[in-house]
């Protein structure tokens, strides 16, 4: 991967460069971000882009955007939208916005641009990846968790009535701008959801570990200049991964599941009322338990990463209907197989593998984590 670097001509930018499946993407992180759009653009293709965005993202954010496509004529300036949120990511939402794009002249030589959360980066790239046989897109993630995870890696995805994401391809992105002053119109609960991926990743990468004691006070105050370092970092986390296992057939880039085997069987007992990160960090919480018993985790390291995650998403207690329904809910996502589950398991910060695991195990890491206390 190449070095991170400067951004010519914007300061305070970061950036960095990987080729994924030999798919060349450049990342450009920090305070104005969006301004790198322009002069990108015609180097990837030379044709028509189309922005694909969200009603409320537009309204958040839409002036930022403008403001950017002001300085590249070569995107349409008309927005196709789609659906907020997961009512988004359908194969009818899909489906009006491919026959909106080739409607409004789509060429093999134009792209997609994606502005919005991780549902309008999923559907978006998926529909970039099926417009005639592919186009390239662009990804302009405006949520933390979007910036910091999704934006990245290529996955997208459509909802089934069978679950969540269970229909789409990997399409990389050739170009993902993590404009972090997007993210000072998220709401509170938004912000910290999205935090969980990034504890995640500083879990899983031994030097950001090292370094989030002098970022977590800041990152609770939102400052700028730690957002965008807390974002470049788990990007890089993910990018590596990504890079070792680009369509995940190895196992390397199942270690960024951590904390989601249980997270994502939370997530659908309480049908999505739990916000992703939540369910993340209470997966998180429940792991760390697992790994105390299972993978020779330190008392003193899982204590220690443990507040981490509970003094930044700040998880809210789980209800009894979702305490009932999450274990028969498990390996129903994508993570489990014929032989079981498996979940990703830590031994210190940057030390993690993938093992398989007994149901029993989770609940009982989940109940230690003090999910099933009253007062939790
Ligand atoms: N492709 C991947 O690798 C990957 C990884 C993780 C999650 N995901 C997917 O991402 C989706 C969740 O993404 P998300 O958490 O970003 O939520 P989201 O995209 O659903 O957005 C959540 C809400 O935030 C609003 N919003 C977005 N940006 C805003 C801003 N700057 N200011 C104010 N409001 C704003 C949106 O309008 C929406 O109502 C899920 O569908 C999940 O499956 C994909």
């Amino acid at each position: 991967m190449a070095p991170s670097s400067t951004a010519p001509g914007v300061p305070g930018l970061r950036t960095f460069s990987f080729s994924p499946a030999g798919v060349p993407c450049r990342v450009v992180v920090g305070p104005g971000a969006l301004a790198r759009l322009a002069p990108a653009l015609p180097g990837i293709a030379p044709g028509r882009w189309f922005v694909v965005s969200s009603s409320p993202v537009l309204s958040a954010q839409g002036e930022a955007l403008g403001a950017a496509l002001r300085g590249a004529p070569g995107v349409d300036p008309d927005p196709l939208l789609v659906p907020d949120a997961e009512a988004g990511k359908s194969w009818a939402s899909l489906g009006r916005l491919l026959d909106g794009l080739t409607r409004r002249g789509l060429r093999r030589d134009g792209g997609v641009v994606a502005f919005g959360g991780g549902s309008v980066g999923d559907v978006a790239g998926l529909a970039a990846a099926l417009a005639l046989r592919g186009v390239p897109v662009v990804q302009l993630p405006t949520t933390l968790l979007a910036a910091s995870d999704s934006a990245l890696g290529g996955k997208t995805a459509v909802n089934l009535p069978a679950g969540k994401n269970l229909a789409g391809v990997v399409h990389q992105p050739r170009l993902v701008l993590a404009d972090t002053r997007l993210l000072d119109s998220l709401p509170e609960r938004a912000y910290r959801s999205g935090l969980a991926e990034v504890v995640k990743c500083s879990i899983l990468d031994g030097a950001f570990d090292r370094r989030f004691g002098a970022l977590a006070g800041r990152l609770e105050a939102r400052e700028p200049e730690a957002v965008a370092e807390a974002v470049t970092r788990s990007l890089r986390v993910k990018a590596a991964a990504v890079k070792a296992d680009p369509f995940e057939t190895l196992g390397r880039r199942a270690l960024l599941n951590l904390g989601h085997t249980v997270g994502h069987a939370l997530e659908t007992a309480s049908r999505h009322r739990l916000a992703h990160g939540e369910a993340v960090a209470w997966g998180l919480l429940a792991i760390l338990r697992v790994s105390v018993a299972a993978s020779g985790l330190s008392e003193a390291l899982a204590g220690r990463l443990a507040e981490r995650v509970r003094g930044l998403v700040r998880p809210p207690a789980l209800g009894r209907p979702v305490l009932a329904g999450w274990p028969a809910l498990l390996g129903s996502d994508k993570k489990g197989d014929r032989l079981g589950l498996r979940a990703v398991l830590v031994r210190r910060p940057g030390e993690a593998h993938v093992a398989r695991v007994a149901a029993d195990l989770l609940v009982r890491g989940l109940r230690e984590a003090g999910a099933y206390n009253p007062a939790s």
